[in-house]
């Protein structure tokens, strides 16, 4: 099935036997590892569907969600102008990833014959300006909102509900509703209650699907089909993969688990705590963006699942490729020895540009005419890992056969079972975020919210030290 091709995973040179016995991944530490990954995967597959692990079977259990989504999707791209997404962390990284990945790069400025759909815009802050300039390019009556919150209480995108709804009361009148769409917990939280006392149009995120676990959900299948893309072929493809991972707990041919084993071996055995996530594209960038949510939020951890104090996680750090072989690639090359970079690789891209002769009395730049910016991309890219290799600086690369449904959805699904796999070697919850919360209450205690335990958090901010004059500059 040629637009249904595999992704690869290439760890050459993480490999202390490629890469030097004093810089990569010593293979007898991944054998060493290898019962504990084989438990970690067992543990994943029991427990898959159940508790937080609810997203490891939306590849096979939408189809009533899909028939709905494509119907909603058809209603809204017949009647709207624009669709914005009101959400933020796994409510709007995945969406802006997957339109970014599969729509074309300029969508919102196609004409909209040629677009198909609506304009897209993915709201994810609550900067006042932004939420300015929004309101000065779309048009409200033409307009559709998609709300997501899976709690209901996530204060940015409650507020953007009720500046939106506001506006929408006054400016639409009667029939406001008709433009908003709700995306939240089927039970819980105060989204859900809205639903049913506006009557709004609503689509449930599943109660075992986690925020930044949930694109493959309703979150984001609804902006991808609104838009055109193929979400059933993103689901295959993440059932491709589920495919690839499901039954096999060795940890040298499950590439999931052979990449969570060698993070692993990076973050606790070499202290390697960076992770460079460098698209050679584009359309991934924002995959790199979708990425660093899940890996940092997922797994740093102060606390092991028995209780036992740690401080555990790999920093994620986005990068662009060629952009960044101009701002970072000096630092990867002879920084500190505490990255890995991981390479994604378009082996055939959506379009070829060619780069006509010219410039003949200039040999630097005549030697580029007859080329196309495929190839010199990739020669770069190549140019990159070969500067990393030499320097002796860990990286390894996956490879998609072309950006399109079906490979995206195999790498949201890879990267997924690459954090489950990760959590469970550390022994932390890979599925929680208490880290958040101080910074939460700290703000509505700012802010001014009344309930008690707000007022207290107030108290004891008005505690810390007046600041030192010596220090304001
Ligand atoms: O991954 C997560 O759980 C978080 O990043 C949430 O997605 C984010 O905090 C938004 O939460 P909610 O969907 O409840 O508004």
């Amino acid at each position: 099935m040629s637009d249904c091709e595999r992704i690869r995973l290439d760890v050459n040179h993480m490999m202390a036997d490629y890469l030097g016995a004093q810089y990569g991944v010593d293979p007898a530490a991944i054998d060493a590892l290898a019962p504990y990954a084989r438990a970690a995967h067992e543990n994943v597959q029991r427990c898959r569907g159940t508790g937080m692990l609810g997203w490891m079977d939306l590849p096979h259990n939408q189809d009533g969600v899909l028939e709905k989504l494509e119907a909603v999707a058809a209603r809204v791209r017949a009647q709207f102008d624009a669709f914005v997404v009101l959400g933020i962390g796994g409510s709007a990284l995945g969406p802006i990833a997957v339109h970014q990945a599969l729509s074309h790069l300029r969508y919102n400025e196609l004409p909209a014959e040629k677009r198909g759909g609506p304009r897209l815009y993915v709201e994810d802050n609550i900067d006042p300006e932004r939420m300015a300039s929004l309101l000065d390019v779309i048009d409200l009556k033409k307009t559709c909102f998609n709300v997501i919150t899976k709690s209901g209480a996530t204060a940015e995108t409650m507020s953007q509900y009720l500046i939106i709804t506001e506006l929408l009361k006054r400016e639409v009148g009667d029939g406001w509703q008709k433009h908003v769409i709700a995306t939240t917990d089927q039970a819980r939280g105060n989204l859900i209650k809205l639903v049913q006392s506006e009557g709004l149009e609503s689509f449930v995120i599943p109660a075992s699907v986690g925020g930044r676990f949930s694109e493959l959900c309703p979150v984001g299948l609804l902006a991808a089909a609104v838009c055109g893309i193929d979400i059933r072929m993103m689901l295959k493809g993440a059932a491709m993969m589920d495919e690839v991972c499901r039954n096999n707990g060795d940890v040298w041919t499950n590439p999931a688990l052979l990449e969570a084993a060698l993070q692993y071996t990076c973050m606790q055995d070499m202290d390697v705590n960076i992770q460079v996530m460098l698209p050679y594209a584009d359309s991934l960038r924002a995959v790199a963006d979708w990425f660093c949510q899940l890996w940092a939020e997922s797994l740093g951890k102060n606390v092991t699942r028995r209780g036992m104090a740690v401080n555990v996680g790999q920093t994620p750090v986005k990068a662009l490729g060629v952009t960044d072989q101009h701002s970072q690639l000096q630092l990867y090359t002879e920084g500190p020895y505490d990255k890995v970079i991981t390479f994604l690789k378009v082996e055939k891209f959506r379009a070829e540009t060619a780069i006509p002769h010219g410039c003949e009395e200039f040999p630097d730049v005549a030697f580029l005419g007859g080329k196309t910016h495929n190839q010199l991309i990739e020669a770069e890219r190549q140019g990159t890992e070969y500067a990393l290799y030499r320097a002796g600086r860990m990286n390894q690369t996956i490879t998609l056969p072309q950006v399109n449904a079906c490979t995206i959805g195999q790498l949201l699904y890879f990267f997924e079972m690459v954090t489950a796999y990760a959590g469970e070697l550390l022994d932390i919850d890979a599925f929680n975020q208490p880290g958040v919360e101080e910074s939460k209450l700290a703000s509505f205690a700012v802010l001014g919210h009344e309930a008690e335990k707000f007022a207290r958090k107030r108290e004891e901010m008005a505690g810390r030290p007046a600041p030192r004059e010596k220090y304001l500059l």
